[in-house]
C-alpha cells in the first residue's frame, strides 16, 4: 500500500486533530470528512482538500475510495457506527471511549473477526515516555511486589466545557465521568497493572448539579488480581484549571510517583539498586482553549495505523483492550 487513504467522522475537536496529522504526512491521504454539523463542513471544506458528506451513510455509499474510517463522533454513536463501517469491508479506529458497554464492543469486535477488518482503539497516554517508563518497570518486577497503586484525577470541566457541546454531559450520549475523561487513566491501570477485583465505589456530584448528568468526582476503592489495592480518586470540580493526573505506586523494593497535569513528569523514584534513567520529553496535552486535555499523542495513533496498514507493526492498541477498559468503567459504576 502506498498512501493509506482516510475518512474522518467527525470533525469536532478531536476529528480536526486526525484530519490536521493525516494532511501533515506524505504517506496518508485525506479521502473525505463527514460531520452532520453543515456549518462546520462548509467551514471546513475550506480548509481541507477533500470531498466532504454529511452523514456516515452517504460516506459509505460513494465511490469514495478509502481503506480506514476514523471515528471522532460523540462516545454515544462510536459502536453503531462502527458496525457501519466494517460491514462495509473497511478498517476503523474507535476513539475512546470504545463504547458505552461492554456488549455492545464485543458485537463490534466479533464482526471485525467475520468481516476480517481490524479495529484501532486510542489509548494515546500509553506512548508517554513516563507511561512507558512505568510500564517496562512493573513488567520486569523492578519494584518487587506491588503493595499499593493510587490514580489521581483532578481536572477542571465547568460551564466554559459543557456549554459548547450538545453531547458532553448528557449520561446516554455521553456515559459519564470515567468515560470521557478519565478513561485513559482506567487504561494505564489495566496496561501496567492488569484486571481490578473487589471494588468499592463512592460518587458524588460537587459543583455540576445544574450541568451533567451524572457524577463530577469519585472515590473507588479496589484490590489488583496480582495482588496489592488501590484507589482511584477523581473530580472535574477543580476551579478554573486541571490540578493533577497522577499515580503512586509503592512496591517492596521502592515507590514511584508520576504526576504533572496528565501524567507527564516523574516526580519521585526510589528504588533499591535502581537509577532512573533520562527520559525523552513529553508531549503537551492536547489544548483545547479554556481547557486541557490528555496528551497530545494521536501522531503516534496514526503512525501505528499506518504501519499497520502497510505490513510493517501489529495494531498498538487493540479493540480487546479498548473494550476491557469499558468492563472495568462499568463495574465501578455498578459496584
Ligand atoms: N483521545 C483523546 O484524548 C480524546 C480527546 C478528546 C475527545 N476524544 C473523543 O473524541 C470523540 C469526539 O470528541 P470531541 O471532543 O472532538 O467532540 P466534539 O463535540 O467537539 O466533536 C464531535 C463532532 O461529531 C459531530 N457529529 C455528531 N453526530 C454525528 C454523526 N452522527 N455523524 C457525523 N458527525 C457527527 C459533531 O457535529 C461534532 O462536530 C469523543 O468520543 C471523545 O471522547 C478523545
Amino acid at each position: 500500500m502506498d498512501k493509506v487513504k482516510f475518512a474522518v467522522v467527525g470533525i469536532g475537536y478531536i476529528g480536526k486533530r486526525y484530519a490536521d496529522l493525516i494532511l501533515n504526512r506524505n504517506d496518508s491521504e485525506l479521502a473525505a470528512i463527514v460531520d452532520v454539523d453543515k456549518n462546520r463542513i462548509e467551514e471546513l471544506s475550506k480548509l481541507y482538500p477533500t470531498q466532504t458528506f454529511l452523514d456516515i451513510e452517504q460516506l459509505l455509499h460513494s465511490d469514495t475510495n478509502y481503506d480506514v474510517v476514523c471515528l471522532a463522533t460523540p462516545n454515544y454513536l462510536h459502536c453503531s457506527q462502527a458496525k457501519l463501517v466494517l460491514k462495509n469491508n473497511s478498517h476503523v479506529v474507535i476513539e475512546k471511549p470504545m463504547g458505552l458497554n461492554s456488549s455492545d464492543c464485543n458485537e463490534v469486535i466479533q464482526l471485525a473477526k467475520t468481516q476480517d477488518r481490524n479495529i484501532f482503539c486510542v489509548m494515546q497516554n500509553r506512548y508517554s515516555p513516563p507511561s512507558a517508563w512505568l510500564k517496562e518497570i512493573i513488567s520486569n518486577h523492578i519494584l518487587g511486589k506491588i503493595f499499593h497503586v493510587q490514580i489521581n484525577c483532578f481536572w477542571n470541566r465547568d460551564e466554559r466545557y459543557y456549554a459548547a457541546s450538545e453531547w458532553k454531559g448528557k449520561k446516554a450520549l455521553d456515559g459519564g465521568t470515567l468515560f470521557t475523561q478519565f478513561s485513559h487513566f482506567i487504561d494505564t491501570l489495566y496496561w501496567i497493572f492488569g484486571d481490578i477485583e473487589n471494588i468499592q465505589s463512592r460518587f458524588y456530584n460537587n459543583n455540576h448539579k445544574q450541568i451533567i448528568d451524572f457524577e463530577d468526582s469519585g472515590v473507588v476503592l479496589f484490590d489488583l488480581l496480582k495482588g496489592g489495592s488501590g484507589t482511584i480518586n477523581y473530580s472535574t470540580s477543580v476551579w478554573n484549571k486541571n490540578l493533577e493526573s497522577s499515580i503512586t505506586i509503592i512496591g517492596e523494593k521502592g515507590s514511584v510517583k508520576v504526576g504533572g497535569q496528565y501524567m507527564d513528569k516523574v516526580l519521585h523514584c526510589e528504588i533499591e539498586n535502581y537509577t532512573m534513567p533520562d527520559l525523552p520529553l513529553t508531549n503537551a496535552a492536547n489544548d483545547y482553549g479554556n481547557y486541557k486535555g490528555s496528551a497530545a499523542n494521536h501522531r503516534y495513533v496514526i503512525q501505528n495505523i499506518i504501519d499497520v496498514m502497510q505490513g510493517k507493526d501489529t495494531i498498538k492498541t487493540s479493540a480487546e483492550e479498548g473494550m476491557k477498559v469499558i468492563e472495568m468503567i462499568e463495574r465501578i459504576y455498578r459496584s
